[in-house]
C-alpha cells in the first residue's frame, strides 16, 4: 500500500459536540491522557479555570494563544493519528463553531447523564446531519445519579432524530455503576476504586457475563437486572448497521464519566475503530478522493491575533488529499494565485510544532498575511476546482452598525467588507436606506464584541451598535413585489444579503408561523437557496 493510504487510514479527524458543562473538556483531556500525550490529566484544566472567568472581551483576547492551540489536538493511540476539533460552547459560541464542524469526518457528541439533550447540542446535532456528518454519543457523568439509559435512547430519538444503537450497556445501579457490559462481546468490564480522582487510567476486570464471579461481586439482583436490560436491547433495539451510522440515520451509544475514568478506554478503543477515516470531499468537478496523490485543502477557519503590533492570523486547513510537505506552493482558487504555505503550525497536546509534512484529515495551522477566507480551496498547480460552498448558519442576533465619526467611513466600510469575507459577522443592507450603516447577523454575541473590538483595534474605526429586536432570520423566494408588500412584517424588517437576496428579520418563532400564515406565495428559508 501506499504510503498515502496507510496514513490516510489511521487518520480519525473529529469533533466534540456538547452543551457547556457536559464535560466536554475533561473529556479531550482523558483522551489524552488515554493516548499518552499527557502523563497525568490536569493539564487541560488551567484553559478551563480560566474559561469560567471569561466576562468580557478582553480577557479572551489575553487568551488567544490557549485557544488557538485548543483548536485542534491530535495525539496517537494504538497505531491511530488522532486530530480532535475544538468546537467551544459557553460564550465562545459562533459561526466558527458550526464552521470547524466543515472539517470532521466525525462528531462525538457528549451527553450529561442527568440533563440528557440540551439546547447547544440540539443545534451543533442539526448542523452536522445536514452536513451528513455521523455522530456517535457519550452519554457522561454516569459516577452521577443520572436518567435511565432506556429513557436516554427515547429523548435523542424523540428530540435528535435519530435512532441510538447501545454498543454498551452501564451495570449496577444509577449513582453507583460499577462498570459497562459490552454488547458485542457480550463481556462484563467491572472498574476498580477510583483512588487518584481521574488522574490515571483506571484499571479494570473484564470477563463473559455467565461467569458467577461477576454474578457474585454485582449481587444477584444487579446481574439479573443486566441479564433483563440485554435481553430488551437485543430483542427490542435496531440492529447495528454502520451503513445507517455513517447515513446519520443510527447514533452508537456508549456510556461512561470522563472524570472517573469510566468506560474512557472501552469507548475510545470502539470509536476509534468504528469512526470514519478521511471521506472524499465534494468538489465542484465531483467527489475528491483522499486517496489521490493530487493535494489539496481548504479553509475552514481564521483565527486573527488580536495583538495590534503583530497583527498576524492563523488560518486553519483541513487536508482532503495528498500529501502536503513544508514550504509547498499551491494554488489559492479564489484569487487564481500560488501561495507558499509558510510556517505550517500543527498542535501536539498543549504546544505548537512546524509541520514537515501531513496527511489527508490532518489539520494545519498557516501563517496568513491576509490572503485566505473562509471556505477558500487550495489545490496543486494545473488543478482548478472549488470545494463545495461553506454553508451560511442562520443568524440569531442582529445589530445596526454604524461609524462614530462620519470622517472614518472609508476606513468602516473597508474594515467592515473585510470582515465579512473572513467569516467574522453576516452582512446585510437595509434596500434604499440611504443611511451608511449595515445590519449585521450573528450565531453568539461574543461576535459582536469581536467586531467592535477588531474594528476599532485594526482599522480605527469606533463604532454604534444597537441591538435589533430581532431573534430569527428566513431567506425569502417569491415575487418582488409580494415580498415588498409582505403581510405582518410591521414589527419585523426587510433586508437584503451580500448577494443582493432578500431576508426577513423577525422577532420570534411564533411571529414567524404568523407571517407565513399570511403570505403563502413567499417561500421562507433557513438558509440561502442556491
Ligand atoms: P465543558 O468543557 O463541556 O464545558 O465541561 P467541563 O469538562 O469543563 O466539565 C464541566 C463540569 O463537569 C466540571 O465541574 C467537571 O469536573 C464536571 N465533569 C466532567 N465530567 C464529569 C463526570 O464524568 N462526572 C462528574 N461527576 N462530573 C464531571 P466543575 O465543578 O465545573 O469543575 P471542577 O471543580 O470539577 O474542576
Amino acid at each position: 500500500m501506499s504510503e498515502l493510504k496507510t496514513q490516510m487510514e489511521k487518520r480519525r479527524t473529529y469533533a466534540i459536540i456538547s452543551h457547556p458543562d457536559a464535560g466536554k473538556t475533561t473529556l479531550t483531556e482523558k483522551l489524552l491522557l488515554y493516548g499518552g500525550a499527557i502523563r497525568l490529566a490536569g493539564s487541560v484544566k488551567s484553559r478551563k479555570a480560566q474559561k469560567h472567568a471569561v466576562s468580557d472581551w478582553m480577557e479572551i483576547e489575553k487568551q488567544r494563544g490557549i485557544s488557538v492551540t485548543s483548536s485542534v489536538l491530535q495525539f496517537d493511540y494504538d497505531g491511530y493519528r488522532v486530530n480532535i476539533l475544538d468546537t467551544p460552547g459557553h460564550q465562545d459560541f459562533s459561526e466558527d463553531t458550526y464552521r470547524t464542524l466543515m472539517a470532521a469526518d466525525s462528531a462525538v457528541m457528549l451527553i450529561d447523564v442527568a440533563k440528557g439533550v440540551e439546547a447547544q447540542t440540539k443545534k451543533l446535532f442539526h448542523v452536522c446531519r445536514q452536513r451528513g456528518i455521523p455522530v456517535f454519543t457519550f452519554i457522561n457523568k454516569l459516577d452521577r445519579f443520572g436518567k435511565n439509559p432506556f429513557d436516554l435512547m427515547e429523548e435523542i430519538e424523540n428530540v435528535l432524530g435519530i435512532r441510538a444503537y447501545p454498543m454498551n450497556w452501564p451495570v449496577g445501579i444509577d449513582g453507583h455503576y460499577a462498570g459497562v457490559y459490552n454488547r458485542k462481546l457480550a463481556q462484563i468490564e467491572l472498574f476498580e476504586e477510583d483512588n487518584a480522582h481521574g488522574s490515571a487510567i483506571r484499571a479494570s476486570k473484564v470477563g463473559g457475563v455467565e461467569d458467577p464471579a461477576f454474578r457474585e461481586i454485582l449481587g444477584a439482583d444487579v446481574h439479573q437486572a443486566l441479564c433483563e436490560d440485554i435481553e430488551l436491547l437485543d430483542m427490542a433495539g435496531d440492529a447495528f448497521d454502520m451503513e445507517k451510522v455513517l447515513a446519520g440515520e443510527l447514533t452508537p451509544m456508549f456510556f461512561g464519566s470522563a472524570m472517573t475514568n469510566f468506560g474512557v478506554r472501552p469507548f475510545l478503543e470502539e470509536f476509534l475503530r468504528l469512526a470514519p477515516q478521511p471521506v472524499p470531499r465534494v468538489a465542484d468537478v465531483g467527489k475528491i478522493d483522499p486517496a489521490s496523490e493530487m493535494f489539496s485543502a481548504f479553509i475552514f477557519k481564521i483565527q486573527a491575533n488580536m495583538n495590534p503590533a503583530h497583527r498576524d492570523r492563523l488560518a486553519f486547513m483541513r487536508i482532503c488529499s495528498g500529501k502536503f510537505t513544508r514550504g509547498m506552493e499551491v494554488y489559492h482558487k479564489r484569487t487564481g494565485k500560488m501561495v507558499k504555505l509558510a510556517q505550517p503550525q500543527q498542535f501536539m497536546a498543549q504546544e505548537r510544532t512546524i509541520v514537515e509534512e501531513a496527511y489527508p484529515g490532518d489539520i494545519i495551522g498557516l501563517f496568513d498575511p491576509g490572503v485566505f477566507g473562509i471556505g477558500d480551496t487550495l489545490c496543486e498547480a494545473g488543478q482548478d476546482f472549488s470545494f463545495q460552498d461553506f454553508p451560511v448558519f442562520p443568524p440569531e442576533q442582529f445589530a445596526k452598525v454604524q461609524a462614530k465619526d462620519s470622517m472614518k467611513r472609508k476606513q468602516f466600510v473597508k474594515g467592515m467588507t473585510e470582515l465579512t469575507q473572513e467569516g467574522a459577522v453576516q452582512v446585510f443592507r437595509q434596500p434604499d436606506s440611504g443611511i451608511e450603516a449595515f445590519i449585521i447577523g450573528v450565531v453568539g454575541s461574543l461576535q459582536f464584541e469581536v467586531l467592535e473590538y477588531r474594528l476599532k483595534n485594526e482599522y480605527g474605526v469606533n463604532i454604534i451598535m444597537d441591538r435589533l429586536p430581532y431573534s430569527v432570520a428566513r431567506w425569502l423566494v417569491g415575487e418582488k413585489d409580494s415580498i415588498k408588500a409582505m403581510k405582518g412584517m410591521d414589527s419585523g424588517m426587510i433586508v437584503e444579503d451580500i448577494k443582493d437576496r432578500p431576508v426577513a428579520l423577525i422577532g420570534n418563532e411564533w411571529s414567524l408561523n404568523w407571517i407565513c400564515e399570511r403570505n403563502p406565495d413567499i417561500q421562507f428559508f433557513e438558509v440561502p437557496a442556491e
